[in-house]
């Protein structure tokens, strides 16, 4: 799945995944799944995973990728049902009306074929357990003829050139194995998840509120025709502030991830940050610490950066900010010590270019 997604791990899946090998995890929980990238990974590598999101996109990949386990799908019956959704002939509805005509997201037909996909999964598929995975194919599928840059606040003057190319439908790459998907507030659910091995966090650390950036997904994952507002055509309930995220809270967003960090039931806890965050670095680092030891890996677009940014000398003594490079993305692991520096070690191989040790006791 090559999804556009603000903020996606795709880059550190494989350093993700060789924390979580080195760590034995057996159970593994991906706090905020987003696209299911590093939920996948996870399951590959033999873990049950639990996949949590508020998004109702998110929830359809999780049941897909990471619920749905691949030994019981008859892969033929599958190819068979999404030929024959991809042979319905277009029919305008809410995507054609709203995204095709009241917006340039898609060309009209492209649109048409979406409705009458979307239409045809409702009617015939809503209690299959095909069901998420017919919709995650859409999905992908509408994603590949978009008109946008990334993001659904906003569509290209001119079409883009993928726009043009007719909307097809393809199977999705299931994952063996079982897994467990949850809607809803991380801040609600963390107190009340199982134990695991490992969990990974990856929250939004600023103001990019992933409903409305995505709101044509969960709108064609909703299927319940919203009123919409704005040049974007997004969902009325998008102006409602109570239901936007803490994370999303300049104010909130440090007391929910703090609040989230110590209820999380988990041997070792692999947290992403990066430098356009909300929380100075320092206070994140001091957060994690009530969890015990705390060892940071540095990313820039390339390689692995830690020892040349300086966080920490081999001693553990401050010796650099990591501010000063730009687009640096940041793995913080922390829980018991020997778990921690077991986990580090054990994934060195899989750190690109490792330099020297960057190992840090909290203050
Ligand atoms: C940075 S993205 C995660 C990207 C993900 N790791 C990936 O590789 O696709 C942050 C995610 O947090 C979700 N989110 C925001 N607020 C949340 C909350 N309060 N509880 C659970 N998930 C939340 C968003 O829907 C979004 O998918």
């Amino acid at each position: 799945m090559v999804i556009k997604y603000l903020g996606s791990k795709r880059r550190l899946v494989p350093v993700i995944g060789a924390l979580a090998g080195a760590s034995g995890a057996r159970h593994a929980l991906d706090l905020f799944t987003g696209t299911t990238r590093v939920a996948q990974e996870l399951k590959r590598r033999g873990a049950h995973v639990t996949a949590v999101d508020l998004a109702r996109y998110s929830e359809v990949f999780a049941r897909c990728y990471v619920e749905t386990d691949a030994r019981g799908v008859d892969g033929v019956a599958l190819d068979a049902t999404l030929a024959t959704l991809d042979a319905l002939q277009g029919r305008a509805g809410y995507v054609t009306e709203t995204f095709c005509h009241a917006s340039r997201f898609f060309q009209p037909h492209n649109g048409e074929r979406i409705d009458a996909i979307r239409d045809a999964i409702d009617q015939d598929h809503h209690d299959s357990p095909l069901y998420p995975v017919l919709l995650t194919s859409l999905l992908e599928a509408a994603d590949r003829v978009d008109s946008t840059t990334g993001v659904q606040m906003a569509f290209v003057k001119q079409w883009s050139a993928r726009s043009h190319q007719p909307l097809r439908l393809r199977a999705p790459d299931l994952i063996a194995g079982a897994g467990t998907t949850l809607r809803g507030d991380a801040c609600e659910l963390a107190p009340r998840l199982p134990s695991v091995d490992f969990a990974y966090l990856d929250p939004p650390y600023n103001q990019h509120r992933y409903d409305a950036n995505y709101h044509i997904w969960e709108t064609i994952v909703a299927w319940d025709r919203p009123e919409h507002y704005g040049v974007a055509c997004k969902r009325v309930e998008l102006r409602d502030p109570t239901r936007r995220s803490l994370f999303n809270s300049r104010p909130a967003m440090p007391g929910a991830l703090r609040r989230v960090l110590a209820a999380v039931d988990a041997g070792v806890v692999v947290l992403s940050y990066n430098d356009e965050s909300w929380i100075p670095f320092d206070e994140l680092v001091e957060m994690c610490a009530g969890r015990g030891h705390v060892e940071v890996l540095a990313f820039d677009s390339k390689r692995y950066v830690g020892a040349q940014i300086g966080i920490h000398n081999p001693r553990g003594e401050r010796v650099g900010t990591p501010g000063r490079l730009r687009n640096v993305e940041y793995l913080v692991v922390c829980g018991e010590r020997s778990r921690v520096e077991r986990t580090v070690a054990g994934a060195d191989s899989a750190v690109p270019e490792r330099v020297g040790t960057r190992g840090a006791e909290a203050r």
